[in-house]
């Protein structure tokens, strides 16, 4: 099947400014938007909401492979990117609770739980005019993407960025909390076995500890509007 437009990849540690970019980036070229994080959260949720071991990674498997999880772009003007509809229900802001914060990792580090939710991000992803946020959407999920992006930060400033888009969302949380977690789920995104973090060989790569959320838009639409120039 002919694409109809190209797709962008966007990978990198958790609060590196992903979903600030990215977001941007597909208002701009008038691209879908899919952040993969949240289906990873949602199965997550899934799993604490049915008791379910996270440590049993067969029952955690079967919870996603059989999810009823429905992703599509914000009814609700209150913050939210999409909504993240799990059983009929609005788990939008649910899939940001410290619980599922704690437990996402374990979980995404699950062979069964990667091969289904990558199976569902193909889908979408192949009809092209995306783009996917994640951190294996370069390296394995859409590994032949025409852009991708690899965007990073000292695990301080990105420490510093969440603990305040946390307290502007009204929520309790110390700098040092925030900085553990992190650095806890950094280990374990990129020393897992199966679509570790990393950046993909051909990955544009962007280190944005010195730049604002602007500059890093202005510098990246400039080379996307070079490249999809250079496609027509
Ligand atoms: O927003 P934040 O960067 O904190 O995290 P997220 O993008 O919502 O992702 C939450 C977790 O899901 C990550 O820490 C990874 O463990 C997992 N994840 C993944 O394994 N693969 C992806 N493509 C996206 C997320």
């Amino acid at each position: 099947m002919e694409k109809k437009s190209f797709t962008i990849t966007l990978d990198g540690p958790a609060a590196s400014g992903k979903s600030t970019l990215g977001e941007r980036l597909a208002e701009s070229l008038d691209f879908m938007y899919l952040d993969t994080g949240v289906m990873y959260r949602a199965v997550t949720l899934a799993v604490l909401n049915k008791n379910v071991d996270v440590n049993d990674e067969g029952l955690v498997t079967k919870v996603a492979e059989e999810i009823d999880l429905d992703i599509h772009p914000a009814t609700i003007d209150d913050g939210r990117s999409n909504d993240v509809i799990l059983e009929q229900e609005d788990v939008t802001w649910e899939i940001r609770l410290p619980d599922v914060e704690s437990n996402v990792s374990q979980v995404s580090a699950y062979k069964g739980v990667r091969v289904a939710m990558t199976k569902k991000q193909r889908e979408i992803g192949n009809r092209g005019g995306i783009v996917m946020v994640g951190r294996d959407i370069g390296t394995v999920v859409l590994p032949d993407a025409e852009i991708k992006l690899y965007l990073d930060a000292s695990v301080e400033e990105r420490a510093k960025r969440r603990y305040l888009e946390l307290i502007n969302r009204g929520k309790q949380a110390t700098y040092e909390s925030v900085l553990d977690d992190l650095k806890r789920r950094d280990k374990i995104d990129s020393s897992r076995a199966i679509a570790p973090l990393r950046p993909a060989e051909d990955a544009i790569m962007i280190d944005s500890d010195h730049m604002n959320a602007e500059e890093v838009f202005q510098y990246i639409f400039k080379l996307v509007e070079e490249k999809k120039n250079l496609q027509v």
